[in-house]
């Protein structure tokens, strides 16, 4: 295996000295970038572009060639998951992603299989190896999911949705229907993260965007239960390395305690915490990544400087720190602004490293 130039992202994620702090960005890899959008015209669409492992790894590495980030995501999508369980999946222009034939029914769930992942989802694993050969070192490769309440939002719903009053019928009227999904993503999901972690991704993040439309039982109930059931089963050692786990609940800032006791190595925030309430809530437990405002991108680039100190100071002095937005990065931000947010992490956060 090639050595890693540049491990500073994996140091942070396991609370060990760097020099500075690491940044990268969740939707780095995105049609705010020029260079993704031809990428993805010629793939002739988006599952397309998901599905040829050298388009993946191209668009991967994108943003650490064009904007500098220190680390890549490998080019996917949460939803790859429920499509490799037999459901149809479309992604028309301009519209969100679809199911046409969503899970509605106890037999629905039965039916749906625990796919193998080097099989139904081997072009993930393809790309995967190809982007550790292209990055050549660079920087790590991080591996993801969606956590099974997320993709069973879509699932269930059909698509993205405004109240969620399908699932939430499901889920109040029948738990058990709902439970037996969720389980069954779970240990989808486990057997498809432990697949990229044996083909080399180097850490993985698990993406709870739609938790936090939950109360703080239901959280618990329907989500959080599930995503420990996945950490339960992860191999996190690889190469001789650990693998760090990181967990995001979009919305799910007051439940911090309970997701550090899953076991992750980090806790992803949104913008909607302070970072140092966050630091004395669970600092001692894990490192925490986030978390700008990510409309803060729209600012001019002094504007995001100045942002950038303030949750560099909140944060302080010490370790466990990796600096992200608190959600994706949107479509329309100027490839100038992302340049100049990863800059300013960069030069302004080695005076809190010793
Ligand atoms: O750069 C990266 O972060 C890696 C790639 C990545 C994509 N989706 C590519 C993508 C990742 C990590 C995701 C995760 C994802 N996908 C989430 C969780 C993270 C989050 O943002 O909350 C969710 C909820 C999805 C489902 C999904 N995929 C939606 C709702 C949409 C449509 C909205 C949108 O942003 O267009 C997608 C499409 C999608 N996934 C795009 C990309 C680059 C845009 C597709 C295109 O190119 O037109």
């Amino acid at each position: 295996m090639t050595e890693l130039k540049n491990d500073l992202f994996l140091r942070a994620c396991l609370r060990q000295d760097v020099e500075r702090t690491p940044v990268w960005m969740m939707r780095q890899a995105g049609r705010y970038l020029p260079q993704y959008r031809a990428t993805r015209q010629g793939a002739g669409g988006f599952l397309n572009l998901c599905k040829t492992p050298e388009l993946a790894c191209e668009v991967s590495i994108q943003p650490v060639e064009l904007v500098g980030v220190d680390a890549a995501i490998m080019f996917s999508d949460i939803l790859v998951v429920p499509e490799a369980m037999g459901m149809e999946l479309t992604f028309g222009a301009g519209e969100g992603p679809k199911f046409p034939t969503p899970v509605c029914t106890h037999a629905d769930v039965e039916a749906l299989p625990i796919p193998d992942p080097e099989d139904e989802l081997g072009y993930v694993m393809a790309a995967i190896r190809l982007i550790r050969q292209e990055l050549a070192g660079r920087v790590p490769l991080i591996g993801f999911t969606g956590s099974p309440w997320t993709l069973a939002t879509y699932m269930v719903e059909g698509g993205g949705s405004k109240n969620y009053s399908i699932i939430k019928s499901m889920m109040y009227n029948e738990p058990a229907t709902m439970h037996l999904l969720l389980e069954k993503l779970a240990d989808s999901v486990a057997a498809y993260l432990n697949a990229q972690i044996a083909n080399g991704v180097q850490a993985v993040q698990i993406f709870d965007t739609w938790g936090g439309i939950l109360t703080t039982r239901d959280y618990q109930e329907f989500s959080l239960q599930y995503m420990q059931r996945i950490i339960d089963q992860l191999i996190r050692e690889h190469d001789g390395r650990r693998v760090p786990v990181i967990v995001y609940t979009k919305g799910g800032m007051g439940w911090l305690e309970a997701i550090a006791d899953t076991g992750c190595d980090m806790v992803g925030l949104d913008w909607t915490v302070d970072i140092d309430q966050a630091k004395a809530r669970i600092g001692d437990k894990v490192a925490l990544q986030g978390n700008m405002d990510p409309t803060m991108l729209y600012a001019n680039p002094d504007r995001i400087r100045t942002e950038v100190k303030d949750i560099l100071a909140r944060f302080g002095h010490g370790n466990g720190h990796v600096f992200n937005l608190g959600h994706g990065i949107t479509p329309d931000v100027p490839v100038d602004h992302a340049k100049a947010f990863i800059q300013a992490v960069k030069e302004e956060s080695s005076r809190y490293h010793s």
